[in-house]
């Protein structure tokens, strides 16, 4: 950026996703920002330095460190709800994985889903909603995030769908050993034994404790349990970024074509790039109760690696809630993710890139929509921008 004449800023603004659920956007083709703001005309997009220095000392002695104060954690506040509000969009990302699907395989619906590094798992329950016949596994090694997501999330679907989602605790790289935590409430009944006092007891079930999910089963391990293969595969929110060595990630890349039906399947994920994805990077949003702040530390070129901090700041509670959270992230290349694919098994990749419009252009704006009909588009060839949203199709 120094190099083309253009001043980084702390208000140089990375594009993200476009994310709703609780504020409720249309079903529609959704503006992606990697773990970026919701736009919305009535959210500002960026904040002036004036703004943004403002919030700042307003908050600066009520600075709230999160680990410190769990009890942000079990209301709608929680770093989980306010991830969920501004960062993700599991609607436009379904929709892409649907024209996915048809698109390189074809010839049937995608019933079955995967999510892994799901976090809380709101593309999971989201998918399960619109058609009765979907089933939904995820996966992650985050027991809070899973925690939350079955208090939150889960407790808020019916029976049925409950019934058709399997989540997981454990490490992608060995799916098969990862225990599964939500239980199916006929097989919680089940294990329901009454003791002398007439008390109930779930016996199979781990009490809760910090840092380990509050119900893991004992016996079942996802090699044991009885899942349909799946359609499709996804990591969305640049969670291959996660695995730091091309050994991992092409070891990750064949557990997923391992989980894909024979029939024909696909593993999607999404990467972000440009000249301002290697620099040091902060951009605010702010939404009607918080504000949500992207935070990329410097970015190494020997390792490819950055830190990216996500803190938020809620207004009426004066409140920040510094490094909610946190990912050392290695920042892989689209010829990287394609050959490591391809090492994996897949049969052929397809790269899906839109443009965002660049730092000095979002500087300048005022209000939104920030390129919100630019769509993503497939490509064989693209040239380097200030930043850019990739999906990656790497087809079974
Ligand atoms: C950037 S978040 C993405 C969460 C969610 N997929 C989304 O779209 O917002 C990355 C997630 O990956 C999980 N994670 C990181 N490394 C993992 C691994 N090796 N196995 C399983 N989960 C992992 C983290 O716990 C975190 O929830």
């Amino acid at each position: 950026m120094g190099k083309h004449g253009k001043k980084q800023s702390h208000r140089h603004n990375r594009q993200g996703r476009t994310a709703s659920y609780y504020l409720e956007k249309p079903d529609e083709e959704i503006q992606e920002y990697p773990l970026g703001p919701q736009t919305s005309s009535a959210q500002e997009p960026t904040l002036s330095e004036s703004d943004k220095e403002s919030q700042e000392e307003e908050t600066q002695e009520k600075e709230t460190n999160f680990d410190k104060n769990p009890s942000i954690n079990n209301d709608l506040l929680s770093k989980f709800s306010l991830y969920q509000q501004s960062v993700q969009s599991p609607k436009g990302d379904i929709s892409y994985l649907q024209k996915f699907f048809l698109m390189y395989v074809g010839g049937r619906l995608p019933l079955h889903l995967q999510e892994d590094f799901c976090g809380t798992a709101l593309l999971s329950v989201e998918w399960l909603h619109s058609d009765a016949r979907r089933s939904a596994v995820g996966l992650d090694l985050d027991a809070e995030a899973l925690n939350w997501c079955m208090d939150n999330n889960m407790n808020k679907i019916g029976a049925d769908v409950h019934s058709r989602i399997s989540l997981f605790h454990g490490n992608v790289l060995q799916p098969l050993e990862c225990r599964l935590v939500n239980l199916d409430p006929r097989e919680i009944i089940k294990n329901i034994k009454i003791d002398d006092e007439g008390e109930s007891k779930t016996s199979s079930l781990n009490s809760t404790s910090q840092g380990s999910p509050k119900a893991v089963c004992r016996t079942k391990l996802m090699k044991d349990a009885k899942l349909p293969a799946r359609d499709i595969v996804c990591a969305f929110n640049y969670s291959c970024c996660c695995l730091h060595s091309r050994k991992e990630l092409v070891l990750y890349f064949k557990h997923a074509l391992n989980a894909l039906t024979t029939k024909g399947g696909i593993f999607v994920m999404d990467l972000y790039g440009g000249s301002s994805s290697e620099c040091e990077l902060r951009m605010q949003r702010r939404f009607p109760n918080f504000t949500y702040t992207w935070e990329q530390a410097e970015f190494d070129i020997i390792q490819r690696k950055t830190r990216i901090s996500l803190h938020f700041n809620l207004h009426k509670q004066h409140k920040k809630i510094r490094h909610a959270f946190s990912y050392s992230w290695r920042l892989w290349s689209l010829p990287e993710i394609k050959e490591s694919l391809e090492e994996a098994g897949f049969r052929s990749v397809h790269f899906w890139i839109r443009n965002m419009p660049d730092s000095e252009e979002i500087r300048c704006m005022d209000g939104f929509p920030v390129g919100r009909d630019l769509k993503y588009e497939e490509v064989k060839s693209f040239q380097q921008q200030d930043s850019w949203n990739a999906y990656i199709v790497g087809v079974a």
